[in-house]
């Protein structure tokens, strides 16, 4: 069978691994690059069978293309979205799904109307370490799952300059508090602050109450000297903590909860177990499954609904750290 021909668009820190990804993927063929950047034009297409551009709609006239990363800075995911669905093609936009919430939706119906498919850069659902925490809360290893806490912080990524942290980097842990929930959120309130002189926030603490009770606690920021991407899940029968970026799980037994066959009397040390996980860059397996997804007819793994949705907490989350005030998170459907 004849292979996939992929584009990347913005070739920058994410996006030349996504080059170099589909590259090397069974099935796809990266047949163009573009890159307002000659240089790293010039560094993506070298050794490679790529066409290079400097102009993403002389890429998008002169190529046939089944599918195309979206790379670029944020606020430029809904313009150069839109540019490959009107060419015809699939699109995998980086997170978030676009600057504002009005922006995704131009860029979900028109995927929609178009009738392609439409998936979102939330690379930690292809975490092994998050896959496994997955399956064993849905085995009900934990019981009740109370409260889901996340810490993403780390230092300043001078390039980021449109959006500030809760955009950048919230709709990770936002995604993923949903997916292993299976639930939406429903109020936030958060604090955030701006330290660097960006305009935009950098320090970031949020509060996200979701429908069916469970308690989210988000601490993101771009001021910590060393990087952090860790998830706790606390539930009625011990901890879960995943380590994002270590790709690792370790449970943490609530020894008398276990004792007593669930039933939160009472709380005690018990059994810490690290669980082997067999290590794979989320990426491939992200394009991968979107590789599938084309290939099957869909619906991709991470829908237009999971990245409005992310991006719909997020901006909760900034209108109350601007008003000071909890905020009720709007329905996606809504928006859809
Ligand atoms: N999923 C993840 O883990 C992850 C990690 C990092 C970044 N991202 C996302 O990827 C996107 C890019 O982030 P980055 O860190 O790679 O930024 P970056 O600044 O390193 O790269 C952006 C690139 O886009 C290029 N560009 C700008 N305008 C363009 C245009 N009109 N046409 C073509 N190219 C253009 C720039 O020249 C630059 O090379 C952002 O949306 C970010 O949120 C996702």
């Amino acid at each position: 069978m004849s292979r996939l021909r992929a584009a990347v668009i913005g070739l920058g820190s994410m996006g030349a691994n996504h080059a170099r990804v589909l590259a090397e993927m069974d099935g796809v063929e990266l047949v163009a690059v573009a890159d307002l950047d000659a240089a790293r034009v010039a560094k993506a297409t070298a050794g490679r069978g790529a066409a290079g551009y400097t102009d993403t709609r002389k890429l998008l006239h002169g190529t046939k293309l089944d599918f195309a990363s979206v790379v670029v800075p944020t606020g430029l995911h809904e313009a150069v979205a839109l540019a490959v669905i009107e060419a015809g093609a699939h699109v995998l936009v980086e997170k978030p799904i676009a600057a504002t919430m009005q922006a995704a939706q131009r860029v979900a119906r028109a995927a929609a109307a178009a009738g392609r498919l439409l998936t979102v850069g939330h690379i930690e659902r292809f975490n092994p370490a998050v896959r496994e925490l997955k399956r064993r809360l849905e085995a009900g290893q934990g019981g009740r799952v109370l409260q889901l806490r996340a810490r993403r912080v780390g230092p300043f990524p001078h390039r980021i300059r449109d959006v500030g942290v809760i955009h950048d980097l919230g709709p990770h842990d936002i995604d993923i508090m949903r997916y292993l929930l299976d639930d939406e959120v429903e109020r936030v309130f958060a604090e955030a602050r701006s330290h660097i002189a960006t305009g935009n926030e950098d320090l970031f603490a949020g509060m996200l109450r979701f429908r069916g009770g469970a308690l989210g606690l988000l601490e993101i920021n771009w001021l910590t000297p060393t990087k952090e991407r860790t998830l706790s899940v606390l539930c009625e029968k011990g901890m879960f903590v995943a380590d994002y970026a270590g790709q690792k799980l370790t449970f943490y037994e609530n020894h008398d909860a276990v004792a007593r066959e669930g039933a939160l009397a009472s709380v005690s040390e018990g059994m810490v177990v690290q669980y082997p996980i067999a290590n794979r860059e989320p990426l491939r397996s992200e394009l991968e499954a979107f590789r599938d997804a084309i290939l099957s007819g869909g619906p991709p793994r991470v829908t237009a609904h999971d990245g409005m949705a992310a991006l719909a907490v997020a901006e909760a989350l900034v209108a109350s750290a601007n008003s000071g005030m909890p905020v009720n998170v709007p329905n996606v459907e809504d928006f859809e």
